[in-house]
């Protein structure tokens, strides 16, 4: 049995703007998105702000009623058996809500113990071992306010994970994490799946996805655009050649002068301590260095790399791709 289906879900949220002539406005965060987890699959949503994937992930766990479409969990309907859902399913926001400060993380999970019906004399031993877990065992003493962002994203993780639920759904697990405990973080949500858990994922880390994940969605305007394993994701960029430029203050209108050169097929920017990565994808021999420095012209550039195609720079062709496009066909596999 598949462990999760969706099919064809949309939701549109309507809200009310303005306050001395409120209006009523619409927005279709979801439109139309179908997908399976098989059980004990890692399954990594991933798509710019936006894009529809907490959205996604609320109606799977019953936190929001799809406007149409359906979704089933273990085979039970989201809408008609939330409850059924629920047993079956755990969840983690990434963020710091959630969690009372003033308590020890040990009495924190009792307290969650109960309220999710976990059996009196279970919980001891299910707590110890979630704590083991997620590498708290020794800690659980302390007050949760005096964690770190790591340690309660940890936590949470052990929460989530109290009523033995079949199902994950880790939204954003490792935000504003550092990169030890990110990599902390993994390996238990890797050992979670290789003990037979099925997690569905979003991250905004590509080597995150690429490590963990068994298939990845890449989803933008609610609609999914690419679905296959991390390898079938980057072989659309396979025919590329990749230069990252050290850059300092390159703005929208030079990037967009960046993409008019010959043989260009993306370019992005993110920001990195005080500089600014600049990546480059262009057709395999285009060659285009030169063309790039002379656009950049008056910018300072730092050092300049070539290297292969990531999993990044497939998710920036592909989201790049849905967002020129008008109305970009579905894609799935
Ligand atoms: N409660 C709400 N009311 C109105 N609009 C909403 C609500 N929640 C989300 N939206 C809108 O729905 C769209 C999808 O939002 P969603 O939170 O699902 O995106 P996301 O992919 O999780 O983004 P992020 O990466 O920033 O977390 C956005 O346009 C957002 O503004
Ligand atoms: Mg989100």
């Amino acid at each position: 049995m598949l462990a999760i289906e969706a099919d064809a879900l949309r939701r549109t949220y309507t809200s009310r703007t303005g306050w001395l002539r409120p209006r009523r406005t619409e927005t279709e965060a979801v439109r139309g998105v179908t997908f399976d987890v098989a059980r004990g699959e890692l399954f990594g949503l991933l798509g710019p702000n936006g894009a529809g994937k907490t959205t996604t992930i609320k109606m799977l766990n019953t936190l929001l009623l799809p406007t149409s479409g359906t979704a089933r969990v273990f085979g039970h309907d989201v809408a008609r058996e939330p409850v059924a859902v629920r047993r079956r399913i755990g969840y983690v926001f990434g963020g710091d809500r959630g969690l009372y400060e003033r308590l020890s993380a040990l009495d924190n999970l009792r307290y969650f113990a109960e309220l999710y019906g976990v059996g009196a004399r279970d919980q001891k031993r299910r707590i110890g071992e979630l704590l083991d877990l997620v590498g708290l065992t020794g800690r659980e003493r302390e007050r949760v306010e005096g964690y770190s962002r790591g340690m309660r994203q940890r936590l949470h993780i052990a929460r989530g994970l109290l009523h033995r639920p079949d199902v994950l759904f880790l939204d954003e697990p490792s935000i504003g994490v550092d990169p030890v405990a990110a990599r902390d973080l993994r390996r238990t949500v890797a050992g979670l799946a290789a003990a037979g858990t099925t997690v569905l994922l979003t991250t905004h880390y590509m080597a995150e996805a690429d490590e963990l994940c068994d298939r990845i969605a890449v989803i933008a305007g609610g609609r999914i655009r690419a679905l296959g394993t991390p390898e079938t994701l980057k072989a659309r960029v396979g025919d590329r050649d990749v230069l990252e430029f050290e850059v300092y203050g390159v703005d929208e209108e030079l990037l967009a002068r960046v993409r008019r050169i010959p043989g260009v097929r993306g370019a992005a920017v993110e920001e990195r301590g005080t500089a600014q990565a600049l990546t480059v994808q262009s057709d395999r021999g285009a060659e285009p260095h030169a063309r790039v420095l002379a656009a950049l012209d008056g910018v300072r550039v730092g050092r300049v790399v070539s290297r292969e195609p990531s999993l990044e720079d497939a998710y920036i062709a592909i989201v790049e791709d849905a967002t020129t496009r008008r109305e970009p066909a579905e894609v799935t596999a």
